[in-house]
């Protein structure tokens, strides 16, 4: 009988159906999938109720297990003190003998990015958008209000990784209830240093851009904002627009004064009709530390453009893969690489109809 190191050895070789034993249940359960991951693997099983659980499998250096374990646990109480909607029944389990650290949870439903993607632009698809859009802001956005800030920076003292990839929902008709599925690496103020990658990154500059986009309301607001383009760019300025509509109605307008000037700054700019070589031009001294409002520019560039062009989808996907960074700033190279992609996507047609 395979079990749970055989997956985590060999995830590719494991297919729908089989019977693995999970030995920290001590149960025998079917194999539904394994599900890309950046960190971990992660594995959906069928329990004998025909409930669906979620393992996921962490492979951690000697010296980190216990450290590890100590900042999930804080981490996760932290964001259900605050509110925060994580997967029902989450426990965390040490295997010490082969160095793995797994947590468990219950299924909690499709993932944003996937639905999104999906979407087509009429009318119902949009309904459906505003639907889960607001299911996300009032139970993964508004919770971030309640939670303390550290005095000296005013960042959070717990963050979220707000991508659309680690959001899911459960469609229980009327109601929907969005997730926030993914709590590795933990992101907490601990020890006097906030918490961002396994290993830690060193440079100045990676942290301070990696801080702000876990802890610092306003960029988690854009870096979601950015991720939800990605999936469905024709429905960005709708996003826009339902983002800025649910901070005012939670008494936040100050914040969303200072979104809407972020990203309606382009437009009263007049960047979405402007050629590619103007943006080239805009763009020419923005470095490393801009690397992210590179993003920012080019998900609301994609929201005026074909949303059924797929070499626009292929763009972004590439955008962001090649501005991605996790312990050394992009070099040179690199950023000239990403305002490349940046210059492309503006130099794509203008769609005339647009969601606004
Ligand atoms: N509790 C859950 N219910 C449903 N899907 C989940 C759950 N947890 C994770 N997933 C799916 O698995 C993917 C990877 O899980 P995640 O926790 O984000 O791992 P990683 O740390 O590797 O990014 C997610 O993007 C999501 O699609
Ligand atoms: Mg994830």
């Amino acid at each position: 009988m395979a079990n749970m190191i055989d997956i985590y050895n060999n995830p590719s070789r494991f297919k729908e159906g089989q019977k693995v034993w999970v030995s920290f249940l001590s149960q025998n359960l079917t194999l539904l999938a394994v599900y890309p991951s950046y960190n971990r693997i992660v594995c959906l099983f069928q329990k004998m109720d025909e409930t669906i659980l979620v393992v996921k499998i962490l492979r951690l250096r000697n010296d980190d297990y216990d450290l590890i374990y100590r900042q999930m646990k804080e981490y996760h109480g932290m964001l259900v003190r605050s509110g925060q909607s994580v997967p029902n029944n989450l426990q965390f389990y040490q295997w010490f003998d082969e160095h793995l650290f797994i947590q468990y949870e219950d299924y909690a439903g499709k993932t944003v990015s996937h639905e999104f993607s999906r979407m087509g632009v009429g009318q119902i698809d949009l309904s459906r958008y505003r639907k889960i859009l607001k299911a996300i802001l009032r139970d993964v956005i508004s919770p971030i209000f309640s939670v303390e800030k550290e005095l000296n920076t005013g960042y959070l003292i717990s963050g979220i990784d707000p991508l659309a990839r680690n959001i899911t929902f459960v469609e229980a008709d009327p109601i929907i209830r969005a997730y926030l599925v993914d709590l590795f690496p933990p992101k907490i103020f601990w020890e006097g240093k906030f918490t961002l990658e396994k290993p830690e990154p060193q440079d100045e500059i990676v942290r301070k851009l990696s801080i702000e986009r876990s802890y610092d309301i306003d960029q988690i607001l854009i870096t979601l904002w950015c991720s939800l383009v990605r999936a469905k760019p024709a429905f960005g300025l709708q996003a826009i627009k339902i983002i800025s509509n649910h901070l005012d109605e939670i008494g936040e307008g100050a914040t969303r004064n200072r979104i809407l000037k972020r990203l309606n700054g382009f437009a009263n700019r007049g960047i979405p009709e402007q050629k590619p070589e103007e943006i080239s031009v805009l763009i020419d001294d923005w470095g490393f530390e801009r690397v992210l409002d590179l993003r920012t520019l080019a998900c609301y560039l994609a929201c005026y453009k074909h949303d059924n062009d797929p070499r626009l989808l292929t763009k972004l996907e590439k955008l962001f893969f090649r501005s991605h960074f996790q312990i050394k700033p992009l070099n040179a190279n690199e950023m000239a690489i990403v305002k490349k992609l940046v210059i492309d996507i503006a130099g794509m047609e203008n769609n005339s109809v647009l969601f606004l």
